[in-house]
């Protein structure tokens, strides 16, 4: 199926006889194959008289060697359909690939957010990003990860057209207060000794529509009216991952703390902070030296941390 969808990628027109005889198939496979494309892809395909069929929009599918080329960082692997790249990456590590390495994907059919939520992940439309690391430095080379590969996210947004995407702690990236980009970071291993963490990234790339996505969102398209070309996001993500993470291992989240909080959209506001059923409120005075949550609770400073903490803004000031 996705041969037949790298010959119609150009977005020009093929006639039936032509894309059959490409694929060593019957004019009715070919026929059968475009629904299964439509149907199961959720892409629009054109289909003319005389002319034969062609993509409603043109696409750039993932290259793995173009990424290769673009940024030599990592070795990379290019699903297109897949569970989630998170749970493809823990599956690699449990085989024993030796990390780096980044994983990818066209779609996920079981893409993952936090606690448990689902992350909607359209076919060629948006960016499923897991890059595996080994750390055995202890705990320190985690501390405040989350945060970091938040900073280099929302850097490579900046840089590729959306100058107001800003952080929401502990890793979200927003513009005002619609979603960008989600960041899910997985362990296995033993933190205090030898693990490996997953850096699980999803951005909004040319997405428009989703009716599947139960809060306010928006896309690099949707901000900068611009198609954006997934394999050069990818070099540009990696690059920025590359430099932030270099400087976070060589001095530990206080080298990166201060431009942390210069881009945090929610500095100084009323929150309420979500653990479980209970709520906490008070006002965001930053973070501390190893990205934990400072906030002024009736008058005093208390710093929280944990993956399970959900911030929410308490009113509209
Ligand atoms: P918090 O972590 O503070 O609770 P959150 O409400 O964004 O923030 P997360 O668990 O971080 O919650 O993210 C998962 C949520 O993201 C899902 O419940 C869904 O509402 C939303 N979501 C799912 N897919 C997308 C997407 N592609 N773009 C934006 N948001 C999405
Ligand atoms: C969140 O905001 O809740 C985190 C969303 C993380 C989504 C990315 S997409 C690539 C990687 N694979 C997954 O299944 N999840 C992360």
């Amino acid at each position: 199926m996705l041969t037949l969808l790298n010959l119609l990628k150009d977005g020009r027109f093929h006639s039936g006889p032509d894309l059959g005889g490409a694929l060593g198939i019957s004019r009715s496979a070919v026929w059968k194959q475009l629904q299964h494309l439509e149907a199961e892809l959720g892409l629009s395909i054109n289909k003319v008289r005389g002319r034969g069929y062609q993509l409603a929009a043109p696409l750039t599918l993932l290259d793995p060697l173009r990424i290769e080329a673009l940024a030599p960082i990592w070795p990379v692997a290019v699903f297109d359909s897949i569970d989630s790249t998170n749970a493809e990456a823990l599956r690699a590590i449990n085989q024993g690939r030796p990390a780096p390495f980044l994983v990818l994907a066209e779609r996920q059919v079981a893409g993952r957010g936090r606690r448990g939520r689902k992350w909607v992940s359209p076919f060629a439309e948006n960016l499923y990003y897991s890059l595996v690391l080994r750390i055995d430095g202890g705990m320190r080379q985690l501390e405040g990860l989350s945060l970091v590969v938040g900073l280099a996210v929302m850097q490579t947004l900046r840089k590729l057209g959306v100058p107001a995407a800003g952080l929401k702690w502990p890793n979200d990236v927003l513009v005002g207060r619609k979603k960008v980009a989600g960041i899910l970071l997985e362990l296995v291993g033993d933190p205090a000794d030898v693990c490996h963490v997953v850096l699980g990234i999803g951005i909004n790339v040319n997405m428009q529509n989703a009716n599947e996505v139960d809060q306010q969102w928006t896309s690099i398209r949707l901000e900068s009216g611009k198609n954006c070309d997934r394999n050069v996001l990818v070099a540009e993500l990696s690059e920025q991952l590359r430099a932030h993470i270099q400087r976070h291992q060589a001095g530990g989240f206080s080298v990166l703390q201060s431009e942390w909080e210069r881009d945090h959209l929610w500095q100084g506001r009323p929150v309420s902070l979500i653990a479980g059923v209970s709520q906490i409120d008070g006002v965001v005075l930053g973070v501390d030296n190893q990205g934990a949550l400072r906030l002024k609770v009736d008058g005093v400073e208390k710093v929280f941390s944990g993956g399970e903490l959900s911030l929410r803004l308490r009113d509209d000031s």
